[in-house]
Protein backbone atom coordinates (compact mmCIF):
# COMPACT_ATOMS: atom_id res chain seq x y z
CA UNK A 1 0.00 0.00 0.00
CA UNK A 2 2.88 2.55 -0.40
CA UNK A 3 1.49 3.58 -3.54
CA UNK A 4 -1.25 5.57 -0.97
CA UNK A 5 1.65 8.05 0.41
CA UNK A 6 3.82 10.83 -1.29
CA UNK A 7 6.23 9.11 -3.65
CA UNK A 8 10.17 10.64 -3.38
CA UNK A 9 9.44 12.56 -6.95
CA UNK A 10 5.89 13.97 -6.27
CA UNK A 11 4.47 15.37 -9.29
CA UNK A 12 2.67 18.03 -7.14
CA UNK A 13 5.61 19.00 -5.12
CA UNK A 14 4.86 17.40 -1.85
CA UNK A 15 7.68 15.88 0.23
CA UNK A 16 7.75 12.70 2.15
CA UNK A 17 8.86 13.10 5.54
CA UNK A 18 11.65 11.04 7.31
CA UNK A 19 11.19 7.28 8.44
CA UNK A 20 10.23 7.39 11.93
CA UNK A 21 10.14 3.66 13.76
CA UNK A 22 6.67 2.77 14.94
CA UNK A 23 5.59 -0.54 15.83
CA UNK A 24 1.34 -1.69 16.23
CA UNK A 25 0.91 -4.72 18.42
CA UNK A 26 4.36 -5.49 18.23
CA UNK A 27 5.16 -5.48 14.86
CA UNK A 28 6.92 -2.79 13.20
CA UNK A 29 4.95 -0.49 10.92
CA UNK A 30 6.97 1.83 7.70
CA UNK A 31 5.85 5.42 8.94
CA UNK A 32 6.83 8.72 8.24
CA UNK A 33 7.28 12.57 9.76
CA UNK A 34 4.09 14.20 9.05
CA UNK A 35 1.83 11.21 9.06
CA UNK A 36 -1.00 10.23 11.45
CA UNK A 37 -0.68 7.34 13.12
CA UNK A 38 -4.58 5.98 11.39
CA UNK A 39 -2.59 6.91 7.79
CA UNK A 40 0.45 4.30 8.61
CA UNK A 41 -1.59 1.74 9.76
CA UNK A 42 -4.09 2.03 6.67
CA UNK A 43 -0.79 2.28 4.71
CA UNK A 44 0.14 -1.00 6.57
CA UNK A 45 -3.02 -2.43 5.91
CA UNK A 46 -3.70 -2.54 9.47
CA UNK A 47 -8.04 -2.13 9.34
CA UNK A 48 -9.14 -2.72 12.90
CA UNK A 49 -7.85 -0.93 15.67
CA UNK A 50 -10.50 -2.20 18.33
CA UNK A 51 -13.30 -4.01 19.06
CA UNK A 52 -16.64 -3.10 20.05
CA UNK A 53 -18.25 -3.55 23.40
CA UNK A 54 -21.08 -5.27 22.09
CA UNK A 55 -20.15 -8.24 19.99
CA UNK A 56 -16.29 -7.81 19.81
CA UNK A 57 -16.60 -6.60 16.02
CA UNK A 58 -13.54 -5.05 14.79
CA UNK A 59 -13.47 -0.87 14.41
CA UNK A 60 -10.79 1.35 12.99
CA UNK A 61 -10.56 4.49 10.88
CA UNK A 62 -14.03 5.64 9.50
CA UNK A 63 -14.22 9.43 9.45
CA UNK A 64 -10.45 10.47 9.61
CA UNK A 65 -11.41 13.83 11.73
CA UNK A 66 -11.86 13.27 15.39
CA UNK A 67 -15.33 12.29 15.03
CA UNK A 68 -16.40 8.85 15.93
CA UNK A 69 -14.09 7.14 18.05
CA UNK A 70 -13.51 3.71 15.84
CA UNK A 71 -9.78 4.51 15.36
CA UNK A 72 -9.23 4.15 19.20
CA UNK A 73 -5.29 2.81 19.79
CA UNK A 74 -3.38 2.94 23.01
CA UNK A 75 0.27 4.63 22.35
CA UNK A 76 3.00 3.63 24.82
CA UNK A 77 0.61 2.78 27.60
CA UNK A 78 -2.10 6.01 27.80
CA UNK A 79 -4.93 5.69 27.65
CA UNK A 80 -7.22 5.22 24.15
CA UNK A 81 -6.42 8.08 21.61
CA UNK A 82 -7.65 8.46 18.45
CA UNK A 83 -5.48 6.82 15.88
CA UNK A 84 -6.48 9.76 12.95
CA UNK A 85 -5.30 13.14 15.01
CA UNK A 86 -2.16 11.68 16.75
CA UNK A 87 1.15 12.09 14.89
CA UNK A 88 3.47 9.35 14.75
CA UNK A 89 6.58 10.14 16.32
CA UNK A 90 9.84 8.14 16.52
CA UNK A 91 9.80 4.83 18.82
CA UNK A 92 6.18 5.21 18.92
CA UNK A 93 4.46 1.73 20.39
CA UNK A 94 0.99 1.73 19.35
CA UNK A 95 -1.44 -1.21 20.61
CA UNK A 96 -5.01 -2.25 19.56
CA UNK A 97 -8.02 -0.66 21.90
CA UNK A 98 -8.44 -3.05 24.06
CA UNK A 99 -11.76 -3.10 26.21
CA UNK A 100 -11.77 -3.02 30.00
CA UNK A 101 -7.70 -1.73 30.12
CA UNK A 102 -9.63 1.47 31.23
CA UNK A 103 -11.08 4.78 29.38
CA UNK A 104 -14.31 4.66 26.33
CA UNK A 105 -14.77 1.85 24.38
S1 LIG B 1 -11.53 7.72 12.40
FE1 LIG B 1 -13.16 8.72 13.40
S2 LIG B 1 -12.22 9.50 15.20
FE2 LIG B 1 -10.59 8.62 14.11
Amino acid sequence: MDDLRVGDEDPRGLTRGAPVDVTFDGEPVVAFEGESVAAALLAADVRATRTTRRGGRPRGLFCGIGACHDCLVRVDGSGPVRACLTPVRDGMAVTSHVLGAGGPA
